[in-house]
């Protein structure tokens, strides 16, 4: 009964993969309370799902998503946003803890950009185009684009995006640091997947642990991150996917890991 977005489970065959496809197409995957509401509360549920290894994010060959749907904000007051904590249930979203992919084709604009960010990896077609166009509109960025944008591609051209709202082509970037791969369009989703499956078929718990390891590189000071890094490193010798692993090596053949 999911009006706003599609959900995917095992696509092409790939085991343990959830697929999520932004699913308003003639509004640009624009981000409405309503699909911001599926979206959330979707993977908020796959999070939970021992079955579930990775989980990618996508759009339309147009638009991975072009924005918070400003129809739906034009009216909005102060104390309508203030009270409502609009776009407070994107919090949820930086709490996954199953590795997401981005897989972003077009338009990934404001608070489509945001959602690309919030993910752990950002693999984009050869027609994506990033931008951060709020101040064109009167506000600014609303789902972290101000610090996310930031961290990742540095303070120059974070400023320089915020401040003009120009966009930015998939080659600019990808040199900046935002985006991990350029895929040419026709095999995004193809090489999106198999990014996902490969993910899929490592142990849950240490891709969960690597993903929170590498997380906590912009929450602190990097000798607590090593501090924190090393425990985690520790505990993955408690599982037993990690003698599977090891033991696997020696004997020359792929690991079979139990994902508990
Ligand atoms: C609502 C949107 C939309 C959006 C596009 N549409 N973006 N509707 N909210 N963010 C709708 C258009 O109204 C139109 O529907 C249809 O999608 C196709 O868009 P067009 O503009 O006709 O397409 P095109 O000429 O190709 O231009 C594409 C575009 C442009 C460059 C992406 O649509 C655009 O600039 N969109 C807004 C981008 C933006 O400012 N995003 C940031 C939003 S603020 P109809 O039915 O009218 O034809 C944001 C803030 C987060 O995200 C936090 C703030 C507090």
């Amino acid at each position: 009964d999911l009006q706003t977005i599609r959900v995917d489970r095992d696509p092409e065959g790939h085991d343990r993969v959830v697929l999520v496809t932004l699913n308003r197409p003639k509004a640009l995957n624009a981000l409405n309370t309503e699909l911001m509401t599926e979206l959330t509360h979707t993977l908020g549920e796959l999070d939970a799902d021992p079955a579930v290894g990775a989980i990618v994010i996508t759009g339309s060959p147009r638009a991975f998503a072009a924005g918070a749907d400003i129809k739906e904000m034009a009216e909005q007051t102060f104390a309508d946003v203030y009270t409502g904590q609009w776009f407070g249930a994107w919090d949820t979203l930086a709490g996954v803890r199953t590795p997401l992919i981005a897989a972003v084709a077009g338009y990934a604009l404001g608070g489509g950009c945001e959602l690309a960010m919030m993910c752990d990896i950002l693999l984009a077609a050869d027609t994506a185009v990033f931008g951060q166009p709020e101040i064109k509109i009167g506000v600014i960025p609303g789902i972290g684009g101000s610090q996310r944008l930031t961290r990742a591609i540095g303070k120059a051209k974070a400023m320089d995006m915020c401040l003009t709202g120009r966009n930015m082509d998939v080659t600019e970037a990808e040199r900046a640091g935002l985006v991990a791969r350029i895929i040419p369009a026709d095999e995004l989703l193809e090489q999106a997947l198999a990014v996902a499956a490969t993910i899929a078929g490592m142990s849950k718990p240490v891709t969960m642990m690597a993903k929170e390891a590498v997380n906590r590189a912009f929450e602190t000071t990097l000798a607590e991150g090593v501090r924190f890094e090393r425990r985690l490193f520790y505990s993955t010798f408690a599982m037993a996917d990690q003698r599977e692993g090891m033991k696997a090596f020696v004997e020359k053949r792929p690991a079979s890991f139990q994902h508990r």
